[in-house]
């Protein structure tokens, strides 16, 4: 008797093992539901990104780190300038932050791209074909059916621009150009486009998004850059009803190999019990998701801090913000100093530095090492050890994971960042004008 193998069969083995095989790869991506996106470190094994050497990823956290001057002072200078109008797409606000990724696609048919999450931006950006000084991947607007460029005279290219319309004649003076120099010799040229942007099994069909096509002097993340602050060109505000203003985010461990944090967009599949602090609004940076910081304990003791150094005030841009794309808490330094100073009482030194950290013990003493409790109004948060602690390669020094403002900004900002935010859900609730935090395991 012989067996036959019919194609039913063939068919059965097949989708069999791919089943199996995406079981054993654990970067086959695991999103399913239409609003659950997975988040991966951008350094991580399942990211196309490799590190640029083949770090202890103590190493590459400090690497990162140390672009955390930069974006902290960009996020100042944007809190203190006093006018409204100004763009909201800044060169400066592309750089240096390419901490997590959330897969995505762009166009039709899509083209699958790995962009940086930022909450303290307001517009998407994407490296399009043919740029000049971007990386090999880039957006194939040639390959997408829906791709169009925008018109100078859209409402949407004013508002991105900050800037009227030059005068028709030039050339291609009806497109939405952009074209930024910053930090000295950098430059930076963009166009706003629109096309199909594609999370899990939503389709935005028309959203507007900076076309990188050209660079120089700098970098930028090299697939692109998700903003996900609530400014009008945001993710949230052009998807309109889709995700009422709801999403929330799981940063896996920067240790985290896999893709297994979580970006949901809308209000289903939301933790039903959260506990919540009022979200901010500051009308001159709206992008901004500011909370109420009122106190920080560590161990059981309340830190004196001066009300007014945490207080929020929309006219000097003064306060705490949530941030997706600073690695490190900073806190300004009248702040961190108090607060590193009652830590140290409370651990044995001596104490060390290494990189940005300056407060490093011997593991040894970890054991006493006391928890740091965030107050927020309505929520206490106390991290996680390690949301607080950051060990060396060697595992033998462990330090406090956080850090003052940099020395040449002159900051009125508290910047809650992503290494303290580790494995908690924060949800944005603009809608409701809420922010919760919750602890979950999305390692
Ligand atoms: C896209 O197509 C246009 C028109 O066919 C062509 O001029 C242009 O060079 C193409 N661009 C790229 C980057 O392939
Ligand atoms: C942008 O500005 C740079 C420097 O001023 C200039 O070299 C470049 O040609 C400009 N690009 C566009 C598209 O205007
Ligand atoms: C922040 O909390 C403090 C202390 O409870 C309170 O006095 C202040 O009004 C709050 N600020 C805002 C903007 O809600």
């Amino acid at each position: 008797m012989d067996l036959k193998i019919t194609p039913f069969f063939f068919f059965f083995f097949f989708a069999l093992l791919i089943s199996v095989t995406k079981a054993l790869d654990p970067c086959a991506s695991q999103s399913d539901g239409s609003q659950d996106l997975s988040i991966i470190p951008t350094y991580s094994k399942c990211s196309p990104f490799s590190p640029p050497k083949a770090d202890s990823w103590v190493t590459t956290v400090l690497n990162m780190a140390s672009k955390d001057p930069a974006r902290v002072n960009y996020l100042s200078t944007l809190v203190a300038q006093k006018t409204t109008s100004a763009p909201i797409a800044s060169g400066q606000q592309v750089l240096n932050i390419a901490n997590y990724v959330v897969r995505l696609k762009l166009g039709t048919p899509g083209q699958l791209m790995f962009m940086v999450l930022d909450t303290s931006n307001d517009i998407a950006w994407a490296p399009c074909s043919g740029c000049t000084g971007c990386s090999a991947t880039t957006f194939l607007t040639n390959s997408s059916t829906t791709y169009r460029s925008l018109d100078c005279s859209v409402p949407e290219c004013a508002q991105a621009r900050g800037l009227s319309c030059p005068a028709t004649g030039s050339t291609g003076a009806n497109g939405c150009f952009f074209n930024q120099s910053y930090g000295g010799d950098s430059s930076f040229s963009a166009t706003l486009v629109q096309d199909a942007l594609i999370l899990g099994n939503d389709v935005l069909p028309k959203f507007s998004f900076g076309c990188i096509n050209s660079i120089s002097g700098g970098s930028v993340p090299s697939q692109g850059l998700l903003g996900l602050g609530r400014g009008s060109m945001s993710l949230l505000s052009q998807s309109g009803s889709l995700y009422s203003g709801v999403f929330s985010y799981c940063l896996p461990s920067f240790k985290s190999y896999y893709f297994s944090g979580s970006l949901k967009l809308g209000p289903a599949g939301q933790p039903k019990s959260i506990r919540t602090t009022p979200l901010l609004r500051n009308p001159r940076r709206p992008s901004l998701y500011y909370v109420n910081l009122t106190g920080i304990t560590v161990g059981r003791v309340p830190v004196p801090i001066a009300p007014e150094l945490l207080a929020f005030n929309p006219n000097t841009g003064a306060g705490t913000i949530i941030d997706s794309g600073t690695v490190i808490t900073r806190f300004v330094q009248p702040v961190y100093t108090a607060l590193r100073d009652e830590f140290r009482k409370q651990v044995k030194g001596p104490f060390s530095s290494l990189g940005a950290f300056d407060t490093c013990f011997a593991a040894t003493n970890e054991a006493v090492a006391p928890t740091i409790t965030f107050q927020f109004t309505g929520l206490k948060l106390t991290l996680p050890l390690e949301n607080s602690l950051i060990h060396s390669s060697s595992g033998s020094v462990a330090c406090l994971a956080m850090a003052a403002a940099p020395n040449n900004v002159n900051s009125v900002l508290n910047v809650i960042a992503n290494l303290q935010q580790q494995n908690l859900r924060i949800l944005f609730d603009v809608a409701n004008s809420v922010v919760g935090i919750a602890r979950e395991n999305c390692n």
